[in-house]
Formats: C-alpha cells, structure tokens, sequence
C-alpha cells in the first residue's frame, strides 16, 4: 500500500499532485486549524505530515505517530516543530526557503510605505465620501528618502528588504549574529551596529530573525524606549519577538510614530486595542502570501517528502542527525 501523507491545511494543487503519485492524500479541506484531536487522528499510520505555522508539533504528537519519517513544515521558520524530539525519534525535519524571500520582503516593504504615508486611514477616509478637495496638510506623513533603515536579522530576507531600502534612497544599518559577507555589505552599502545601536538609530526598525525562545520579546518596554519617537516598528517575522502590549502603550501614547505586523504574539488573536489605533496597520501573517510563491512553497514541501519517502535526502533536511547513509 502507498504511504500516507497528511496535510493540515489545503495547499496548491500543484503540490497535491506531487504528493498523489506516490503518497495516498489524506487532506483537511476547510482552511481552518485543527484542533489536537484531529491533528493526533490525521498523523496516526501517517509516514509523512505536511503542516504549517499553526501546527503545534511536539513530543505528544509524535507519540500517536510511530510511522512518521518526516515532518515538512510549510514555511521557512519553523519555531511551531520541536525539532530535538523529531530528531529522538529519527523523524527529519524540512522547510522551505529562499523561495519566499522576495515576496516576503515586497509585503515587508508594503507595510513601510502603508503605515509611513497612513495609506490605510486615508483610504478609508474616500470611501467614507470625505475627500472633499486637496489639502496641504491632508494625511501628511513621514518619508522614507535619506532615512535610516535598521533591520535586525540580516538573513536572506533581511537582505532583500535591505536592497528594496537602497532602491528608495534609504541608509541601510543592520544588527546580525555575525557581519555578512563583505561583498553584500558592499553592495548594499549597510553599516553593521550593536543591537542596541540599530534601535536608537532606525527611522524604520524592521525584524528579520527567526524566532527561538532566545529571542523572546526582543523588543521589550525597554527596547521601544530607546526608539526615537518619529521611529516605525515593522513584524513581518514572528509575534512573539515583540511585547505586543507594551507596543500597544508605547503606540497609544504617541512615543513611536506607527508600526506595521504581520504577526503577533498570541496569533491569530490580537491584543487588546491593538486594532482600535490608528497608527497601526495589520494584515494576517500574508508575508510570502504571492500565489507563485505558495505554489513554490507548497511543492518544495512535497519535494522533501517525496525524497524522504524514496529513501533520498530531502533538499532543505533541518535535523542533518537523522540521515545517517540513507
Ligand atoms: C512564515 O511565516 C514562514 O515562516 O514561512
Ligand atoms: C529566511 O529565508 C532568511 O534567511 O531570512
């Protein structure tokens, strides 16, 4: 009999297609996240899980799943994995980079340009039937020419924001674990700095880094107090980098000019008044949400399966212990 795949979420069906010429499909239609009892059903006698960010898999879920030989997550971070259990248990671990990077960067940028220029409220405020004539000070807001872009986390994403910064006249500043390689920083003209450096001194403070309780609520009360006031905060990377209520206070009383998620720390909730401000603009986790992108995303996802299913290593393994010789 086929292996049997289960996927969590509907996906493109390019990559179903993949997956059904050597997998059974066991599929949840409704694009809703399911709860643990259906997550324990789906991987029972599953060799392979296809799963996303919203997926929480841990010891207790491995635990119902003794056939399981990998774990694909449908994206490029993979904090919602326990990746040393998967490895105890000899199940590899993959997800899908690089091909996200650009249309993650391009909705990171969108949301710079939305909350700078306050394109959401002033959209809003035509189709409410309130334009009645230009105004010289009508929905002024901050520009981005000769302003200091701070990005922490200077992956390939970080990189890709930082190039769409220079395209628009911007000074690129960036905190990493290391510099990057001399030649990128050349091209990109970006000045390395201590973390603490890069917040004082961002006019748009933008997070590139995965997320790992290392790094919880990096930008802390005392973070956004080192932020100039007419700063922007940028999320497209993971809500818990973030104290989400703290943001809230300092974004309330006026002491950062805006800021623009994608993620949030107790997603999909939002905080409390999160949503009642005005300097804010939210989207729901859309970072790499280009069609072409998902159907890349998705078949690199089936890829790796397939591969682990034929015995090959799969292109993007996470846990390089579990591939011994295989
Ligand atoms: C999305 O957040 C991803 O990690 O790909
Ligand atoms: C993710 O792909 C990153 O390296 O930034």
């Amino acid at each position: 009999m086929q292996p049997k795949v289960f996927v969590t979420r509907p996906i493109p069906d390019e990559a179903l297609q993949l997956l059904s010429e050597v997998c059974r499909v066991e599929l949840n239609r409704e694009n809703r996240i399911l709860d643990r009892e259906e997550l324990f059903r789906g991987v029972r006698e599953a060799q392979a899980l296809l799963c996303m960010l919203d997926d929480r898999i841990d010891d207790a879920l491995l635990e119902q799943a003794p056939d399981l030989k990998i774990v694909a997550n449908l994206a490029v971070g993979t904090d919602n994995i326990d990746i040393d259990a998967c490895s105890a248990r000899g199940i590899a671990v993959t997800n899908t980079p690089g091909v996200l990077t650009e249309a993650t960067a391009d909705l990171t940028f969108a949301l710079i340009l939305a909350v700078v220029r306050r394109i959401i409220p002033a959209d809003r405020y035509v189709r409410e039937g309130r334009f009645n004539g230009w105004g010289a000070l009508l929905f002024t807001g901050g520009e981005l020419w000769g302003k200091t872009l701070g990005i922490i986390g200077m992956g390939r994403i970080g990189q890709a924001v930082a190039r769409r910064g220079r395209g628009f006249g911007m000074k690129i500043l960036y905190h990493n674990r290391r510099p990057v390689e001399e030649a990128i920083a050349r091209e990109l003209e970006a000045e390395y700095a201590g973390l603490e450096d890069v917040i004082r001194r961002a006019d748009i403070l933008t997070l590139h880094l995965p997320y790992s309780p290392e790094v919880h609520h990096l930008i802390d009360r005392k973070e956004l107090q080192m932020m100039k006031p007419t700063a922007y905060l940028i999320n497209t990377a993971r809500g818990a980098h973030v104290n989400e209520k703290a943001l809230v206070e300092h974004l309330r009383e006026g002491k950062i000019a805006g800021a623009a998620l994608d993620v949030y720390e107790h997603e999909p909730a939002l905080s409390p008044e999160l949503a009642a401000l005005d300097n804010v603009v939210l989207t729901p986790h859309i970072g790499s949400a280009a069609l072409a992108t998902r159907i890349k995303m998705a078949k690199t996802a089936a890829e790796n399966i397939v591969a682990a299913l034929q015995g090959r290593r799969p292109s993007n393994l996470l846990n390089e212990e579990v591939w011994k010789g295989g």
